[in-house]
This record gives structure tokens, C-alpha cells and sequence, in this order.
């Protein structure tokens, strides 16, 4: 099903599609390749709306939390917004103090992606990014096909480019599992399949130390209260508000990387991906966002966002898996959220 969701400023229409597989439903938007909602069955058998968004397109204009968005061309942080690639350094816009985040300050949750082909259980979405945009080399070519199917939304990216440039693509959804607008996550567990995090300093910037979990807040091995230590006086925690860490999963292949259940609802959420890394991000940082969908208040740790993805900074990091993308590879990634 396809509705309209409204114009751009400069006049192009985004349009909402409603994916299903007849027991979850899924709202995705043109603009930013956004997951603006998924309808789960709690234990009662009543739908719950467990992401955060918007109901007007205004609002998605208004706030830069990449609420539901796809992230790139390179999600997390790029410390210095600058990296070097075969031999010459390449200067990348600022938007995190001296840091580059999320693709830039139009990444690609701010574009209008176009459609190329849609039915009632799957969405493929386009888009290409000329060489250049937001100082990143190269023109690449993205292809993200959302579909659902046994109450589970799988996201597959694709890209190519036409010159040695970095990818690193992701979603940004935000979960409430007790339905958005339910208040904080901190009752919610979780459990991540992961020994080690990337150990980051000031600003979020790796330091490039892969470090043990185990005896710290953030060993989530064990199925854990988000809230349990999520204050704890731990540098790591302290540095970043609350968890914003990106553990190192376990593994290889589409495999599982992280449960989270909401306390009230009954709705378990399994993370499957690909990707070597996934950042756990407790919405320290949400605040003062314009209204919510059915007029939802978003406060802080509010939502939190599993984020499959390469490591932060990697192309300043020998020990981190590449994030390069040359020309005549493809960029080919999967993560799978499936709900029960
Ligand atoms: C997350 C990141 C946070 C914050 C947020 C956007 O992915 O880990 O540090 O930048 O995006 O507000």
C-alpha cells in the first residue's frame, strides 16, 4: 500500500509504504529510506507501533536524530573528519564538533531515495550519491530492499562505486518495544552477542583497543535490564551518557547479535546480521524532538537503536574490518529484526 506523505521543500513528494506479512506491518518512507513504524502483536495479541517516528514530514525535516533513517554513506563516527585512502587524505564534512557522523550534514537519512519496485511484502529503494557529496570520493550506487516475512523485517543493502570511496550503511531505527510513547527503555533486557566493544575516548572516537566486557556494565552477555548499570561510574559509560558502544559480534555470516524484550509488552526483538559490528545506542541524546507519532513525547532513553554496521572511525584503524569499497566489489550487507 502507498500513500502520500507529504512535499519536500522543493516540491518532490515522499510517499509512506506500508509493507506486510499479515502478522507485522511496516511503514517505510521515500525520504531517507526510513522505517517510520512496525505494528507487532504483544503477548495479548493487541498490535504495539515499537519504533519511534513521526506522523508529519515536517517533523522528520525538523530533528537530526535519524529517527527510523538509513545512515550513510559512512554510518558512526570519523574522527578529524578526514581519512586516508591510497595514499592521499580526503576531508569530509564536520558535523560533531571536529567529527564527521552519520554521512555528513545531508547524509543519506536527508534524501529522497526513489523506488524501483513494490509490492505488499517488499519495498526496493534507490539511490545514487555523486562523487563528492559531503567529501566523500566517488559516485555510489545504493540499493536497499526492505521485506517482511514470519514476523521479521530484513533490511539487505547493496552498493557499488566507481572509485575507491567508503560504505558503511546502516538503519537507525529507534526501538520501544513497549510501544513508542511508552515511556524509557529502562526496564527493557537485552542480551548481545558480543566479548568485546570498541574502547572510545572523548568525542566517541575509537582509540582502537578492542576491550574484554566481561566484569564491566557493558557485558551484555547474559540477558540484562537496560537500566541496571546504565549510570554506573564506568569511564567508558561516563564518556557516552549511557551505552553508545559498538560491541564486536561474535561470528561470521547472518547470525544472531542481540535480544531485547520489552518488560510490559511481551515483544522479544532478535537481531540478525551480517556485519562484524553493532552499535547498542541507549537514546542518551534524545531531547527537545518535536512531537512523536499520535502526539508521543520523546525523552531521553526513550528508544534504543541496534546498529549492524563496520566499526566507528575504521579507516583510521589497521585492526578494524575495512570500510573501503573499490570499484568492482560489492558492498553487500543483511540484518534481520524478527519479532515474537
Ligand atoms: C547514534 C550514535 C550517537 C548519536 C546518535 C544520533 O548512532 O551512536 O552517539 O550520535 O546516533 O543522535
Amino acid at each position: 500500500m502507498r500513500e502520500s506523505f507529504g512535499a519536500l521543500p522543493d516540491e518532490r513528494e515522499v510517499f509512506a509504504y506500508t509493507l506486510t506479512d499479515g502478522r507485522i506491518s511496516c511503514d517505510i518512507l521515500t525520504y531517507g529510506a526510513t522505517v517510520r513504524a512496525i505494528r507487532v502483536p504483544d503477548r495479548d495479541g493487541l498490535l504495539r507501533d515499537v519504533t519511534l517516528g513521526f506522523d508529519r514530514l515536517e517533523d522528520y525535516l525538523l530533528q537530526d536524530a535519524y529517527l527510523g533513517a538509513t545512515v550513510g554513506r559512512c554510518a558512526n563516527r570519523i574522527g578529524g573528519a578526514s581519512f586516508p585512502l591510497d595514499g592521499k587524505t580526503w576531508h569530509l564534512a564536520k558535523n560533531d564538533g571536529e567529527n564527521h557522523l552519520h554521512g555528513g550534514l545531508v547524509g543519506f537519512d536527508k534524501q529522497l531515495w526513489s523506488v524501483e519496485e513494490a509490492t505488499d511484502s517488499r519495498l526496493v529503494l534507490s539511490l545514487v550519491s555523486p562523487d563528492g557529496q559531503e567529501g566523500y570520493p566517488g559516485t555510489l550506487r545504493v540499493r536497499v530492499v526492505y521485506s517482511v516475512e514470519d514476523a521479521a523485517l530484513s533490511i539487505e543493502y547493496r552498493a557499488e562505486a566507481d572509485k575507491a570511496t567508503l560504505c558503511n550503511l546502516t538503519n537507525h531505527a529507534y526501538f520501544n518495544l513497549n510501544g513508542q510513547g511508552g515511556g524509557d527503555v529502562l526496564g527493557h533486557t537485552i542480551r548481545i552477542f558480543a566479548d568485546r566493544i570498541t574502547e572510545v575516548k572523548k568525542g566517541l572516537i575509537p582509540t582502537g583497543e578492542l576491550t574484554d566486557v566481561t566484569g564491566t556494565p557493558l557485558d551484555l552477555r547474559q540477558q540484562t535490564a537496560i537500566g541496571a548499570q546504565i549510570d554506573a561510574d564506568f569511564a567508558q559509560m561516563v564518556l557516552a551518557g549511557g551505552f553508545d558502544h559498538n560491541y564486536v559480534l561474535s561470528g561470521e555470516g547472518l547470525r544472531e547479535a542481540a535480544v531485547a524484550e520489552g518488560e510490559r509488552s511481551g515483544i522479544r526483538m532478535r537481531v540478525l546480521t551480517t556485519q562484524p559490528g553493532l552499535q547498542f545506542y541507549s537514546g542518551n541524546f534524545l531531547q527537545n524532538l518535536p512531537k512523536g507519532k499520535d502526539g508521543a513525547v520523546y525523552i531521553k532513553r526513550s528508544g534504543f537503536c541496534l546498529e549492524a554496521q563496520r566499526f566507528p572511525d575504521a579507516p583510521h584503524h589497521k585492526n578494524f574490518p575495512s570500510a573501503v569499497l573499490r570499484p568492482g566489489e560489492v558492498y553487500h550487507e543483511v540484518t534481520v529484526f524478527s519479532f515474537s
